[in-house]
């Protein structure tokens, strides 16, 4: 991982298919001193990604490319991400599984954010199973992507308690509020 030297800001991608609330808030911090990186590019999917507004509200340049694991797609990205000398990859509910290939081509620059206490949960629905185990605890976790899903090594992590009166959207809102402080922490800590 390139880290920075305090003057120079790493540059990022993020990626996202939904949403876009942690792209937004990757943006507010990264306008701050402290933390060490700019968000240089939007990638998406779909156009469908309501995140993608932050483009044009932020002046953030976006790509929107349909992801079909192609070696032919991932090189498309790929000379993008170089062209815009990218150099850590932010995926924020982006819900398309990266090749091998791609993550081997980005060894080591890839992270990503699970709303679970990962190694817990994995995969999809994670509030809706949860609560179904009757869980005490939920959470959110950043951590290094590898091509075997939701399971590169762990940067941080956050509890939450599940209360009785939680359902899976009152838990996804709780989650969300601790995915917003941990994500740029993450960052911080491995460029750092
Ligand atoms: C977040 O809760 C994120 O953890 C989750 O999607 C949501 C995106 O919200 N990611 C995954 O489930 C990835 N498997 P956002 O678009 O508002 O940032």
């Amino acid at each position: 991982m390139t880290k920075s030297t305090g003057l120079n800001k790493i540059k990022t991608a993020v990626f996202i298919s939904g949403k876009g609330s942690n792209l937004k808030n990757l943006i507010k911090f990264s306008k701050f001193k402290k933390y060490p990186f700019t968000v240089n590019l939007i990638f998406s999917n779909t156009n469908k990604a309501k995140g993608l507004k932050y483009s044009k509200k932020y002046k953030i340049e976006k790509k929107i490319i349909g992801y079909d694991k192609t070696i032919r797609t991932d090189k498309r990205i790929l000379r993008i991400l170089n062209q815009k000398e990218i150099k850590l990859i932010c995926l924020a509910g982006f819900m398309k599984i990266l090749s091998k290939n791609f993550i081997k081509k980005f060894k080591g620059k890839i992270i990503n954010i699970h709303p679970s206490l990962l190694p817990k949960y994995k995969g999809l629905n994670t509030h809706i199973r949860a609560i179904r185990n009757k869980e005490k605890f939920a959470g959110c976790t950043v951590h290094y992507v590898t091509s075997k899903l939701d399971s590169g090594k762990i940067i941080l992590q956050k509890k939450v308690e599940i209360s009785k009166k939680d359902d899976h959207y009152s838990l996804a809102k709780k989650v969300l509020k601790k995915e917003h402080l941990i994500y740029p922490a993450a960052i911080k800590k491995i460029l750092n």
